[in-house]
């Protein structure tokens, strides 16, 4: 039972950003449960590693690519269609984060945060939509995952002007794509992290302290890797086939009860 509700072994699987943190803990969950996995990242060092740690679980490649620009994007999707003849599961995790004062926020910022983000995220649909058609069944429909964020639903303490407007960006996007998608059996959900120890929280957690960072959120912890790989695996297994459009908050209450 728990295998036809959840299984996601034999997927074709793609995670952007999966060299490290919640990419990473997305793409070892998958791979544990049996998918075959692709991860995505700049830095070719880093993938490698990845691709040898998640290696030694299951399947995983990696393929390097810079995901915030049309070449980058272009060359991952013709490397994955060149090896794979569909893709049942799309997960746009790679992001970036910006903070700056009001005063001197640079227009580098917002175009570093949104090509990534945002275009990045819609222009690797894009890419992708004829290889996700081709895992696409009524039963079993392809699925995208974007990663949101709680700070796309509040306002966040720190000056990520970019950021912020760039994850509300991806929950609509994702909501719009959802719509577009349904009749061609691809499902388009979001998932919304709350805080997760990683690079990107690196700085805030140095500056602010764990105590503060964890004082607006209602189960007091940090969002752990389980929390990751369980909601990404729902939404890619049998369990999670008729949701579509929508945005799962995993963030210990910190957006849904406050
Ligand atoms: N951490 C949190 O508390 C938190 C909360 C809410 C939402 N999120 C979201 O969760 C996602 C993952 O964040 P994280 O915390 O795991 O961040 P992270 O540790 O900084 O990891 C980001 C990943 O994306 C890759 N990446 C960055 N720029 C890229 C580019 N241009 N092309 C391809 N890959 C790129 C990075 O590898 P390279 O540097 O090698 O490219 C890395 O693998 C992001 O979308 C973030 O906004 C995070």
């Amino acid at each position: 039972m728990l295998e036809e509700l959840f299984g996601v072994a034999g997927k074709v699987v793609l995670v952007t950003g999966g060299s490290r943190g919640i990419g990473l803990a997305i793409a070892e969950g998958f791979v544990r449960c049996g998918a075959r996995v692709y991860l995505c990242s700049r830095d070719a060092e880093a993938c490698a590693l990845a691709e040898k740690e998640l290696s030694q679980y299951g399947e995983a490649h990696a393929i390097p690519a810079d995901l915030g620009t049309s070449e980058g994007r272009r060359s991952l999707a013709d490397a994955i269609t060149a090896r794979e003849d569909r893709l049942d599961v799309l997960i746009n995790n790679a992001g970036a984060i910006w903070a700056e004062t009001l005063a001197d926020y640079p227009e580098s910022g917002w175009d570093k945060v949104f090509d990534l983000n945002v275009k990045g995220s819609f222009f690797l649909v894009q890419a992708l939509v004829p290889l996700l058609r081709k895992a696409a069944t009524a039963h079993d429909p392809a699925r995208i995952i974007n990663i949101g964020s709680i700070d796309g639903f509040h306002v966040p303490h720190h000056e990520t002007y970019a950021y912020s407007s760039s994850k509300a960006a991806v929950h609509q996007l994702s909501r719009h794509l959802a719509a577009q998608l349904a009749p061609e059996k691809i499902t388009v959900n979001v998932i919304a992290p709350g805080m997760f120890q990683s690079k990107m929280l690196k700085g805030t957690v140095e500056r602010r302290g764990e105590e503060a960072v964890l004082a607006p959120v209602p189960l007091k912890r940090f969002v752990e890797p389980a929390d990751m790989a369980g909601a990404a695996i729902y939404l890619a297994s049998h369990a999670g086939s008729y949701v579509t459009g929508a945005i799962l908050p995993v963030d210990g209450g910190t957006a849904t009860t406050l």
